[in-house]
This record gives structure tokens, sequence and C-alpha cells, in this order.
């Protein structure tokens, strides 16, 4: 009995992984990347790219966890909502109206704790930011949303 319960786990396993989440694209970089446009410093850079990039950019860094499937559904599914709001990788696209406006939703969600997403900042501690660290990227994009 215990060996069939065994095997029905492995094989209902087996089966989710025939559907593991379609991950986005890496591309390079472009003249449109945020970064490129934008300079910032040196700390501000990295915190950009290790973190907001995760769900913002068209450089996805995926953990390998993100190859299970029931993992990938809910991943995917941050990444995918994330890129719709906010995509890193298309900034030099948007209006300076849009540039602004996505900036000043930038330092409302950092500023409340809303972003980065809780369930990433659990798994990411690195990413689970000290009240400077916020207090910096508030500030940076308190900057950019006067700049347009
Ligand atoms: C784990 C994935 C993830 C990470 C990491 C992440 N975000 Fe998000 N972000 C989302 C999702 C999902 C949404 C849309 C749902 C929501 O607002 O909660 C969102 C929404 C936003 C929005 C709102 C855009 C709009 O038009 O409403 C901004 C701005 C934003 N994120 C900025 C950031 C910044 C800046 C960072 C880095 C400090 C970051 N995010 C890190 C997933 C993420």
């Amino acid at each position: 009995m215990k060996y069939k319960i065994g095997l029905g786990v492995v094989l209902i396993f087996a089966i989710t992984q025939l559907f593991v989440a379609e991950k986005t694209p890496f591309i390079e970089p472009s003249e449109n990347d945020f970064i490129a446009i934008e300079q910032p410093e040196e700390k501000v850079e990295l915190m950009l790219k290790t973190i907001c990039y995760d769900c913002h950019s068209n450089q996805i860094d995926y953990p390998w966890y993100t190859d299970i499937a029931v993992v990938s559904w809910w991943t995917q599914d941050h990444i995918n909502e994330g890129r719709e709001h906010l995509n890193f990788s298309e900034w030099g696209n948007y209006s300076g109206e849009k540039k602004e406006h996505k900036a000043e939703e930038a330092w409302e969600e950092i500023e409340e704790g809303e972003m980065p997403l809780e369930s990433y900042t659990l798994i990411h501690r690195d990413a689970d930011l000290s009240d400077e660290e916020r207090e910096l990227l508030v500030e940076y994009f308190k900057g950019i949303e006067g700049k347009y």
C-alpha cells in the first residue's frame, strides 16, 4: 500500500513536469535598457540588476528550482505580470510621461515595502532591503520622476 502511494506521488510529479511554465527568453540589454539610459550609481545599478530585473526585464535570472513545474507556474506568473507592468529593458520605448509615472510607482511601491515582492525576498535573502537601501532607491526614483 505504502509502495503504491509512493509510486502515485512520483507519477503525479512526473506528469506535472511535462508542464513547466514557459520561460521568458533572455535578450541581451539594448540601448533601450534603463541602466544604459539612466546610468545610475553603482549601488543602485546593482540592486536593480540583481533584484528588480528578475521580474521586470528581458534578463531573468532563473534559479534551479524554477525548473520544477509547480514552482514555475507560480514564479513565471509573477514574472509575466511584473513585465507587463514595467519592463526596464524597454525603458527607452516609454514616453517621458510614462517614465515619470513608472518612476513614481516604483518609489511608492518600494517605500511601502511592496517591492520587491515578499515571496521573492523570503527566498532571496539578499533582496530583503535594509532601510538605508530602500531610502536610496526611493530617492533615486524620485529623481527620475522629476526628470522628464
Ligand atoms: C518576484 C518578482 C518581482 C520582483 C523581484 C520585483 N517586482 Fe515589481 N512587480 C511584480 C509584480 C508581479 C507586479 C504587479 C503586481 C503588483 O503590483 O503587486 C509588480 C509591480 C511593480 C510596479 C508597479 C507598476 C505599475 O505600473 O503599476 C513597480 C513600479 C515595480 N513593480 C517596481 C519594482 C522594483 C523597483 C523592483 C526592485 C526593487 C521590483 N519591482 C521587484 C513583481 C516583481
